[in-house]
């Protein structure tokens, strides 16, 4: 299930208290950042993502507003996994505490091939992982895992989102946090990376996606995942 809705509007109308399992998210940075990619006239490939242009106190102010919505949801003890960079490292891992989350990791997710950047170029982004509730916290479903991930990008030219994550990222933090048929919730859809993975791992899905283009994007490929699926089980 996906809804075109402001997540927090969405969570409050569609979530009921402590029913999600995991949360898994990749929401706006605040960096003001339409991809890496140009036109062939100079010009970005795509426009700033939605919400990714507040002023510091909006920002604070929007993402307060969805934790708060990421942990009256999820159950006791469950896992969420919020993607950032270095540069919002610091306010997230602090606004996730201010809400109630322990957090007990952050993922360093090595793209393999650099980025942007000229003091050092960029090459990886982050991962936290928190628990809601430190007394009953579940163990991730292995001992052999490690916080450094290396996944590669998706290419600039082949991205369909400026901020696209590969799907085999959501793979993981959904084998190594929920069992089959468990809830997975995304609060910031984008292209649908978690979507995919939601499906294909045999787990079901509630996500918001705002902007309608990213959101006709997520449900496409929700709907040609389902696809695949059915026809490899005929
Ligand atoms: C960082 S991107 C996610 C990209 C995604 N991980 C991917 O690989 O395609 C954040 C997405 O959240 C969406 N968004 C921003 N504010 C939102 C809100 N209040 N509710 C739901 N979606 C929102 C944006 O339109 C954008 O597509």
């Amino acid at each position: 299930m996906i809804y075109n809705m402001d997540c927090i509007e969405g969570a409050k109308q569609f979530i009921a208290d402590a029913s999600v399992d995991l949360i898994i998210t990749d929401p706006p940075y605040n960096l003001g950042f339409a991809g890496t990619t140009q036109t062939r006239n100079k010009k970005p490939r795509f426009n700033i993502i939605a919400n990714d242009r507040l002023s510091p106190r909006e920002y604070q102010r929007f993402t307060f507003q969805w934790l708060y919505q990421a942990y009256r949801v999820l159950k006791p003890g469950r896992h969420i996994y919020v993607c950032i960079d270095w540069r919002m490292y610091p306010f997230m891992a602090l606004w996730m505490r201010r809400v109630g989350f322990v957090i007990k990791n952050v993922i360093v997710w090595d793209k393999v091939q650099m980025g942007l950047g000229y003091q050092y170029r960029f090459q990886h982004e982050f991962i936290i992982f928190a628990v809601k509730g430190e007394k009953k916290a579940r163990q991730i479903r292995t001992r052999s895992a490690t916080d450094v991930w290396r996944v590669p990008k998706i290419p600039g030219n082949k991205t369909i989102h400026p901020t696209e994550k590969p799907s085999e990222l959501m793979d993981r933090m959904i084998l190594n946090s929920s069992e089959d048929r468990e809830l997975v919730a995304d609060f910031f859809s984008g292209s649908g990376p978690v979507a995919e993975a939601v499906i294909k791992q045999g787990r079901r899905l509630i996500a918001f996606e705002v902007d309608p283009m990213w959101y006709e994007v997520s449900r496409e490929r929700i709907e040609r995942t389902i696809q695949t699926i059915t026809s490899q089980k005929d």
